[in-house]
């Protein structure tokens, strides 16, 4: 007897070739509401944050921070007070880590604040392996006692952590800003060479110095921490998310170029900015932080994927939904990640002419795509097969959805202002 199993799934549904114009906001960035919620560990008191982005991500992160002892209150729209409250219990439980790899962020500030630490190992995810090797390397080095087992990490520096030369093999975001953190609560002179230069890691270290802590060298290769007794308070604004920013640029280009585009961090994605020249897509400055997308005919490119400054991994699948149908032949090395082309089958559902070799992605243009039944398969490819749905001929039904809400704030809400035909949908489904 055949066990069937029905379930119900939700997708977004897209209708495509409609010309988009009006305004859209770009919220807070997601990659640096995550830090600088984690920040808040370090100090006993007030902290507020604002423009705080209603992303899934970011509910997590509160829940993590509520379960730690941690008082979260909304003030106003966007706007979020953090406080210690009673007993803390530096722990990062599997329920909410397993959602959110992120979360390894909390490692950092719990073990530098109360000298021990319980994290879940965070899982895999589907762009990579995702190992955190390197941030516990650091703590070590910094005088924590380090064990896993049981799927959790158990960190101790009972005498507190050591100011150290901490020399990151290769570059990584997260791993710079959990060193960062535990740093500016040590004992003595912390050295992170290698660091990374994202605008995120700089504005967390902003944030840290309107605590007190003492750092110099954020937004170069080579960090300097000298540790403080404790921290302040403070009040702090969260970054536009360059990425979402990115994503609009490149929907806009597809779609008439009539969107204005509000919060556009400029100064972000000077890379990005120029490479969307070369495929023939021009963001004009208009006003106080806002662009306007002019695109001709587009034109075929090489893109690689590096740290910041360069090419962000985040906006690859985006841009290859869009090379999908430029001229010619583009090619895209995506060499962040072991496994972030998983879009790629997605987008030729749609009609896309792409082959995967290794680390490259070769683009054949084709004249248009066609409407199909897709699936997100990570938080920013769930963001092409949006983009790919919008300029497809005729309807496309994106699957696996969380992924997107878990990245872009109000997303149906935002492209529904700007004209697009988008909504959700559940369909049964029977598991056989
Ligand atoms: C951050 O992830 C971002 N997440 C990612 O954004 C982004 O794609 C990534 O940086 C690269 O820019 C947040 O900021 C919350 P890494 P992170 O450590 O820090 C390897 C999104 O879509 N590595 O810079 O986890 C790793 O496997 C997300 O918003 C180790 O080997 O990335 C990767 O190959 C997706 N050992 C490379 O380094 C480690 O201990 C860079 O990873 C840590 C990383």
């Amino acid at each position: 007897m055949v066990e069937t199993r029905e379930e119900i799934v939700e997708y977004l549904e897209v209708e495509g070739q409609k010309p988009l114009e009006g305004i859209v906001e770009i919220s807070g960035a997601k990659n640096s509401a995550l830090p600088d919620m984690a920040a808040v560990l370090l100090t006993d008191e007030e902290v507020i944050l604002q423009n705080v982005p209603y992303l899934l991500d970011v509910y997590t992160m509160k829940d993590l921070l509520k379960h730690a002892g941690m008082e979260v209150e909304e003030r106003d729209r966007g706007v979020f007070s953090f406080r210690l409250s009673g007993t803390p219990s530096p722990e990062a439980p599997y329920e909410l880590v397993s959602k959110m790899r992120a979360s390894i962020l909390v490692l950092g500030p719990m073990l530098a604040r109360f000298g021990r630490a319980k994290v879940s190992l965070p899982g895999g995810c589907s762009i990579g392996t995702r190992p955190v090797d390197l941030h516990l390397k650091a703590f070590e080095k910094m005088g924590a006692k380090i064990k896993v087992e049981h799927g959790y990490i158990h960190a101790y520096a009972p005498d507190g952590l050591k100011g150290a030369y901490i020399h990151f093999p290769k570059i990584t975001v997260t791993g710079t800003e959990n060193v960062l953190m535990a740093a500016v609560l040590s004992e003595g002179e912390t050295v992170i060479k290698n660091a990374a230069k994202e605008p995120e890691v700089v504005d967390l270290a902003k944030m840290l110095k309107k605590m007190g802590a003492d750092i110099q060298g954020e937004g170069t290769d080579t960090i300097r921490i000298k540790g403080v007794k404790r921290l302040n308070g403070t009040i702090h604004r969260i970054i536009p998310d360059r990425i979402e920013a990115g994503t609009f640029a490149v929907l806009s280009a597809l779609t008439g170029g009539k969107i204005v585009i509000k919060n556009y961090p400029f100064e972000y994605l000077q890379f990005v900015d120029k490479v969307l020249k070369e495929i023939g897509v021009d963001v004009i400055p208009i006003g106080e932080n806002q662009a306007v997308i002019k695109a001709g005919s587009l034109k075929p490119v090489e893109i690689e994927t590096k740290e910041y400054p360069f090419f962000p991994t985040d906006l690859q699948a985006q841009f290859m939904a869009m090379l999908s149908v430029a001229e010619g032949r583009s090619k895209i090395r995506e060499n962040i990640f072991e496994n972030r082309f998983m879009h790629v089958p997605e987008l030729k559902r749609l009609g896309a002419d792409i082959q995967v070799k290794g680390r490259d992605a070769y683009i054949k243009g084709v004249k248009k795509l066609t409407g199909a039944q897709v699936k997100a398969t990570d938080l920013r490819a769930s963001a092409s097969m949006v983009i790919a749905g919008l300029i497809a001929e005729g309807t496309t039904r994106i699957y696996d959805i969380y992924h997107l809400d878990r990245g872009y704030e109000n997303i149906d809400q935002k492209l529904k202002l700007l004209g697009a035909k988008v909504r959700r949908g559940y369909e049964e489904r029977t598991d056989l």
